[in-house]
C-alpha cells in the first residue's frame, strides 16, 4: 500500500487500548474526529492517517510499512515476535498475562496443569512459560473468548489478558499464575521512508513530552532566603530552579517541577526547610 508521505499510525478498533490510544494522539496535538465503527480518519492539521485495527493485527501492519507507527500492548509484540521499534512505554493499559483456572477447582500452581489443557491466544508466549516451567501441558489456540474455554470443557485453565479482573470474576475464574506484565507502546516501522521520518521524529518528541508531562508537577513555594541551598537539592528542576525575590528581603520564592511519584515527599521536606504558600499545578506539556 502506498501512503504518499502521510504517516499512518495504527491504533485498536475497540478494546482496552482505544480510549487511551486516542488521548494520547489528541494530546499530541493531532486533531481528527472519531466516530464508532470507523475504519481510519484522517488528521486535519497534520499528514497522518489513523487506521483503527485489531489489535492483534497491528504488530504485522507495523512490521511490514503498512502502518508507519502502532499503539499495541507489549503482551502482543512478545507473542508475534514482530520486528518493529518499541519507541516507548505509553504508562497506560496495563494488564497481565495469567494463566486462570475455575474458581473451584483445585490447583494450587502451574505445575498441577501438567496433562491438562491451556486455552489461549497467546500460545507462543504461554509454550515459552510451561516450556521453563518444565511443565507438560497441551496448549489449545483460540481466538477469542478464552475465558468461555472451561465452562465448554474445552479446556481445563486458561491463559489470557487480565485487566480489571472483572471478565474473570464473570466467568467464575480465578488467577493461578502470572506469565508476564504489559502496558501500550508505541512501535515504529523499520522501513523508515526518508520523506517521513521527519514527522515521525516530530511525533515521538510530542509523544515523549506528553508522557514526561504527566510525570511531573510545576511547583511553587516562598522560602527563607537562607535555605535555599536545601531547596535546590529537593528540586532541581531541568537546569536549576527559578528564583525570584520577595518583597521581604529574607524570603524568595522557588519554581519548579518535580517528579509526580516524588511529590508528597518534597513537600514535606520543603516544609520541613520552613516553606510556605507552596502551589502545584499540572503541566500540560514538557519538552526538556
Ligand atoms: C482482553 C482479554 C479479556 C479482557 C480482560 O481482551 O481477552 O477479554 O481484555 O479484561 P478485564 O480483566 O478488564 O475484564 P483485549 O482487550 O485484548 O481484546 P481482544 O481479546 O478482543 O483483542
Ligand atoms: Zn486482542
Amino acid at each position: 500500500m502506498q501512503s504518499n508521505g502521510t504517516i499512518r499510525i495504527a491504533v485498536q478498533r475497540s478494546g482496552r487500548l482505544s480510549e487511551g490510544s486516542l488521548d494520547l494522539l489528541k494530546n499530541m496535538g493531532l486533531q481528527f474526529e472519531t466516530y464508532q465503527n470507523r475504519l481510519f480518519t484522517r488528521c486535519r492539521n497534520e499528514s497522518l492517517d489513523i487506521l483503527f485495527l485489531r489489535d492483534d493485527d497491528i504488530p504485522e501492519y507495523v512490521q511490514n510499512g503498512t502502518a508507519d507507527l502502532g499503539i499495541v500492548g507489549s503482551n502482543l509484540l512478545d507473542e508475534s515476535g514482530a520486528k518493529v521499534e518499541r519507541m516507548l512505554s505509553l504508562d497506560f493499559g496495563f494488564c497481565t498475562l495469567a494463566i486462570a483456572v475455575p474458581e473451584q477447582s483445585n490447583y494450587k500452581s502451574i505445575a498441577d496443569l501438567s496433562g491438562k489443557k491451556i486455552a489461549t491466544s497467546y500460545p507462543q508466549t504461554l509454550k515459552r512459560y510451561l516450556a521453563d516451567n518444565k511443565v507438560d501441558a497441551e496448549v489449545i489456540v483460540l481466538k477469542g473468548c478464552v475465558e468461555i474455554a472451561p465452562a465448554l470443557q474445552v479446556a481445563d485453565a486458561i491463559c489470557d489478558l487480565v485487566s480489571t479482573g472483572s471478565t474473570l470474576r464473570t466467568n467464575r475464574l480465578k488467577v493461578l499464575e502470572v506469565v508476564s506484565k504489559s502496558q501500550a507502546t508505541l512501535i515504529c516501522t523499520p522501513n523508515r521512508s526518508g520523506g517521513k521520518k521527519e514527522l515521525i521524529d516530530r511525533l515521538l518528541l510530542r509523544a515523549n513530552g506528553v508522557l514526561e508531562a504527566g510525570a511531573f508537577k510545576y511547583i511553587m513555594f516562598n522560602l527563607p532566603e537562607k535555605r535555599l541551598k536545601d531547596a535546590k537539592v529537593l528540586v532541581p528542576g531541568c537546569d536549576s530552579p527559578t528564583v525570584i525575590p520577595l518583597a521581604d528581603p529574607q524570603m524568595v520564592a522557588v519554581h519548579s517541577v518535580v517528579e509526580e511519584e516524588r511529590f508528597w515527599e518534597v513537600v514535606e521536606k520543603i516544609k520541613g526547610c520552613g516553606g510556605s504558600g507552596i502551589l502545584v499545578s499540572p503541566i500540560e506539556k514538557f519538552i526538556r
